[in-house]
């Protein structure tokens, strides 16, 4: 490793200033004379998009052949840290094909509306499954010695002015669902680089946030490596610099590296800062040219068969009255274009060049399965045609089963622009009327980046989520079909059964550059939850062709208090005919009524594979954070004192076993004192009701509201309220209290805080 501190010395200020942005599209400036090398990057996150001389930005130019793997919203549905970890180590190995140094990727931002256009390219509603897998994925990258970029950090949310747009969003939200979804992943994972995200925060863009970048990211979270800008995220270069970003993508054509020069000659910079950012970006850049692999290659049928193993333990099968699996002797009608032509990944950067791309109807012909396909619909358009759909109504009654392969065509969902509604296209919606009036077995296999709404779903047997299943979508589709496999994935995102029914619906996608997150903590499953919202498909739901049951839920100690950690373990059994995997998860629900919660939380997961009739004992451990709510007053982490609900279960909806625990939470800290603070808020605090009951105690005799306070029982409802809510100068006001007794109980008072 060179000298980073002594090159930085030997650097001229426009050579440091260079650095600090990109030369094209996608690599970094070198210095040549110091032997300063320049490094490539490229998305990501689902497979590379390596460009050659044509470069741009949203994959307009071909990209080379990489494998295209399915994307987060299937990736995220096997809730397999394993499968993630593989596939990461699978992008990397290819990286080092190509000579990549940084993969940009994964994607951790929320799914906050399901109408978001790239939903498909982000893991879930819920912060801690995404920062899970977004880990998982980076470690496996990094572990081919090629670096990731986690993006888009923070609150990208939409994509309706995506470049502008402010996030108006409250601290504690903020912490406990929009970061949390980066946290863990920047803590546990270290990825080389984060990726700024377009939009604001709060009124501030991402690109010159200094709490963000700095403040957050590398002052409580301890992140090493170097903050990217999302392509063309820079508002103002030196404001960003300062803040923490230190590369800008793509190039300025000098422009901003210019402006960073002219900062420091007329001292509005301190050269010490550029300095620091020079320092992180060599850091990186070496660590990565160190890493290359000369000659590397990477084996194209292995990783085209990896991708199908990611892509059949995602699907997940919402529906199944017995249909599925297939019998092999069935004669299947197989109907929609989706089938020859498969919508496989979505559009945007994240548009890979695939190996190859293997169609349902090439892997029911590879397996001999018997079969006959009409096309139903066209994909490229939306308008239905009777024609069309008499052809797959007459197929499908001359078969043993139809299956109909729907989904959102491109143009539906994609980087750049959200969709406006939940629905499939019309043709498609007239299909499933024609065939399922003529067949009663069908089965749907929907290829879609993010949830559909399904008035539909009572008429059909069967419906087999394949989200966005990469190349090799059609040989997982078969493999599941016909059972193959058992489907093992789980939503990890909530399916509404109306648009409105999703909580952000009066808040997305925001009035002109402002978006307020007025649904606070309340997203996904934890509104449908909270407030008794039935959604179509909830969060953590997938069938399997097997059975699991759940037993003998222990804990391993009855209280907590946030010491040490807490072990909860389950046994299940595969009480099916078949091998099948089980995605058993655990909640924890806050009974404590500290703050407004939502009615349960995922707080870990774990997926295990299990033969017919085996048991497994799983174990998954709780630590203090886990019991925390942010106190944005504090600006910390608190855990809550009383009892909790373990939950574990097949589903948000499907808990199967439940324990209690009793917590014994952080001592509740005094408010702040001033003439405002309110009586009640001092009753929890021996010291404080002590100086009280000695100020008061003459003006307390007439003053029933105060009884409570004294320890006169109280039990009058208004008087109690009065007494509760009472700011401390209202007492002048009620009684004979004056201003110079009030100042010497607030100096009483403080005296308590500052000894508490
Ligand atoms: C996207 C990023 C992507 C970058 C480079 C941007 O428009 O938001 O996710 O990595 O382009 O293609």
């Amino acid at each position: 490793m060179r000298n980073v501190t002594t090159l930085i010395e030997q650097m001229t200020l426009e050579e440091k200033a260079g650095l600090c942005s990109g030369d094209n599209f996608w690599r970094t400036k070198g210095v040549e004379r110091l032997g300063i090398p320049a490094i490539n990057l490229s998305d990501g996150p689902h497979g590379l998009r390596a460009q050659g001389e044509e470069q741009d930005h949203l994959g307009v130019n071909e990209s080379k052949p990489a494998t295209c793997f399915p994307t987060a919203a299937g990736l995220a549905s096997s809730w397999s840290v394993d499968l993630l970890e593989q596939l990461g180590a699978a992008l990397g190995d290819e990286a080092q094909a190509e000579g990549l140094h940084v993969v940009l990727g994964p994607g951790a931002n929320i799914k906050r509306s399901p109408l978001c256009g790239r939903n498909f390219e982000y893991f879930s509603e819920d912060p801690l499954l995404s920062s899970h897998l977004a880990a998982a994925h980076i470690r496996g990258t990094q572990s081919r010695g090629v670096g990731s970029s986690l993006k888009h950090f923070a609150a990208n949310n939409q994509e309706h002015r995506r470049m502008s747009v402010d996030a108006r969003i409250d601290e504690r939200t903020l912490r406990e669902i929009y970061l949390a979804s980066f946290e863990h992943a920047v803590k546990e994972a270290q990825p080389w680089t984060v990726m700024c995200a377009y939009n604001r925060v709060n009124g501030e863009y991402c690109s010159e946030h200094r709490r963000l970048l700095t403040d957050i990211l590398r002052d409580e979270w301890g992140f090493e490596g170097f903050v990217v800008s999302d392509w063309a995220a820079v508002n103002e270069r030196v404001p960003g610099l300062v803040a923490g970003m230190e590369l800008e993508m793509p190039a300025s054509g000098g422009e901003r590296d210019a402006q960073i020069v002219a900062a420091v000659r007329e001292g509005q910079l301190d050269e010490a800062v550029l300095d620091q950012a020079v320092a992180r970006l060599l850091t990186v850049f070496f660590r990565a040219v160190d890493a290359r692999l000369e000659d590397a290659g990477f084996d194209a049928e292995a990783h085209h068969q990896l991708a199908r193993r990611i892509a059949r333990e995602s699907m997940v099968l919402l529906q199944n009255d017995g249909t599925l699996p297939l019998a092999n002797e069935q004669r299947v009608a197989v109907i929609g274009e989706f089938a020859e032509r498969p919508r496989y990944q979505g559009g945007g950067s994240s548009h890979v060049n695939a190996t190859r791309v293997e169609p349902l109807l090439e892997a029911l012909e590879t397996r001999g399965a018997s079969f006959d396909y009409t096309k139903g619909f066209e994909i490229d358009r939306d308008a239905p045609d009777q024609q069309l759909e008499q052809d797959a109504a007459t197929a499908a009654s001359h078969a043993d089963v139809a299956v109909l392969c729907l989904g959102l065509p491109d143009r539906h969902e994609s980087e750049g622009y959200d969709r406006t509604h939940l629905d499939l296209p019309a043709n498609q919606l007239a299909l499933i009327e024609a065939v399922t009036a003529a067949q009663p077995n069908t089965v749907v296999v929907l290829a879609n980046g993010a949830p559909i709404v399904m008035p539909w779903a009572g008429r059909v047997s069967a419906i087999l989520e394949g989200y966005l299943g990469g190349q090799a979508v059609g040989a997982a589709v078969a493999d599941l079909l016909y059972g193959e496999v058992s489907p093992g994935g789980k939503l990890a995102e909530t399916f509404p059964q109306r648009l409105e029914d999703n909580p952000v619906h009066l808040n997305f996608p925001g009035e002109g550059d402002v978006v307020r997150y007025g649904e606070g903590i309340f997203v996904g499953y934890r509104y449908h939850d909270t407030h008794d919202v039935a959604p179509l498909f909830p969060f953590g739901h997938g069938l399997s062709y097997s059975h699991f049951d759940y037993a003998n839920l222990t804990l391993s100690a009855d209280t907590f208090n946030g010491d040490d950690q807490l072990t909860v373990s389950l046994d299940i059994t595969n009480s099916g005919e078949r091998e099948a995997s089980e995605i058993v998860q655990l909640y924890l629900s806050d009974q404590t009524q500290t703050v407004p919660v939502a009615a349960q939380a995922l707080r870990g997961f774990d997926r295990v594979t299990l033969a017919p009739g085996a048991t497994e004992r799983v174990e998954m451990t709780l630590s203090r954070r886990d019991f925390c709510w942010y106190d944005a007053e504090r600006a910390d982490w608190r855990l809550p004192t009383g009892s909790f609900e373990i939950r574990v279960g097949a589903s948000s909806r499907d808990i199967r076993l439940t324990q209690c625990l009793e917590v014994r939470g952080d001592k509740t800290p005094l408010p702040a004192i001033d003439r405002n603070t309110l009586l009640g808020d001092l009753k929890a605090h021996d010291g404080a009701v002590r100086i009280l009951r000695e100020h008061l105690a003459d003006i307390a005799e007439e003053l029933p509201m105060l009884n409570d306070l004294m320890g006169r029982g109280g039990g009058d409802d208004l008087m109690d309220a009065m007494g509760h809510y009472l700011p401390l100068r209202a007492m002048i006001s009620f009684s004979g209290f004056t201003e110079a007794r009030l100042e010497a109980l607030l100096k009483d008072l403080r005296a308590t805080a500052s000894a508490d």
